[in-house]
């Protein structure tokens, strides 16, 4: 299945994962949608890219935004998702995590409900919906990942359904597992290096995933016609370990 002249909606396209699946995606040939909260950011992305790319901000937490975002739009051929807010910032020991806190992680899972709600309708024969969970879904880590990986999961579950429901619109999850994105940037240099180089030299891979990496994936559950439903891990191993 080409992606020549399809429209596909990526929201989180501003960096990371996303911005990478913009720049494969668009030299495919496809009319892309990048979607992300900061124009500023957008902008700046959109000028890296050849190719044919419009750029709307949105907030995709907000269901109005949301619902504004796809009054935008007439048809759209696929939808992917990889927009998550500041995930880290609410890691915490579970006894000591606040309702408030826990209830912030799951932003991430009502923007992958809006969106995937909002779009349907429009997404033409032979399209696609993608989400991104994480492996912590499937591999609990010890550290205050509890309620994160809960969300993962949700989002996961929600993917695999819909792969029932909105079919025969294709449905289909990526879990990464370590990136290196903007994601991590929270963490001390110390803590980044020593999760980096430790994760380069454990992982069976003996690599730590990149963006790109993942936006190839990403690219095979779109055109794959006899792909949906499925939970794709792209994590160098780290599940077997
Ligand atoms: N990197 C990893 O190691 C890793 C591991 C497991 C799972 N994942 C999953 O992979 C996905 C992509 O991660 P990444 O590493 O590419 O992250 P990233 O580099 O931080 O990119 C996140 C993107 O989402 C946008 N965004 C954030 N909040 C948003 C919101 N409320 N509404 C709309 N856009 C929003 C950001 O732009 P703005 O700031 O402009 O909004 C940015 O474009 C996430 O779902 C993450 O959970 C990543």
């Amino acid at each position: 299945m080409s992606l020549e002249n399809k429209t596909v909606v990526i929201i989180g396209a501003s960096s990371g994962i996303g911005l990478a699946l913009t720049h494969a995606i668009a030299r495919e040939g496809a009319i892309v949608i990048m979607c992300s909260r900061s124009i500023d950011k957008l902008n700046h992305a959109r000028e890296t890219i050849l190719g044919n790319v419009e750029v709307i901000a949105v907030d995709v937490t907000q269901e109005s935004d949301v619902i504004n975002l796809f009054a935008q739009i007439d048809s759209l051929d696929h939808l992917i998702i990889t927009a998550a807010t500041n995930e880290l910032e609410n890691r915490e020991r579970f006894t000591e995590l606040s309702t408030d806190k826990a209830q912030r992680s799951f932003d991430k899972f009502w923007g992958h409900f809006y969106a995937a709600r909002e779009a349907a309708p429009k997404i033409a024969l032979g399209g696609s919906i993608t989400f991104f969970s994480g492996l912590s879904a499937f591999k609990p880590a010890k550290q205050g990942m509890a309620v994160l990986a809960a969300v993962n999961g949700a989002i996961a579950t929600l993917g695999r359904s819909l792969a029932l429901e909105l079919a025969p619109i294709r449905v289909n999850v990526v879990a990464p597992g370590v990136v290196d994105t903007a994601v991590w940037d929270s963490l001390s240099e110390a803590e980044y290096n020593a999760m980096i180089v430790g994760m380069q030299q454990s992982l069976p891979a003996r690599h730590v995933g990149t963006a790109d990496d993942i936006a190839q994936s990403v690219l095979y559950l779109m055109t794959n016609p006899y792909t949906t439903g499925i939970v794709l891990t792209v994590d160098g191993g780290l599940l077997l370990t």
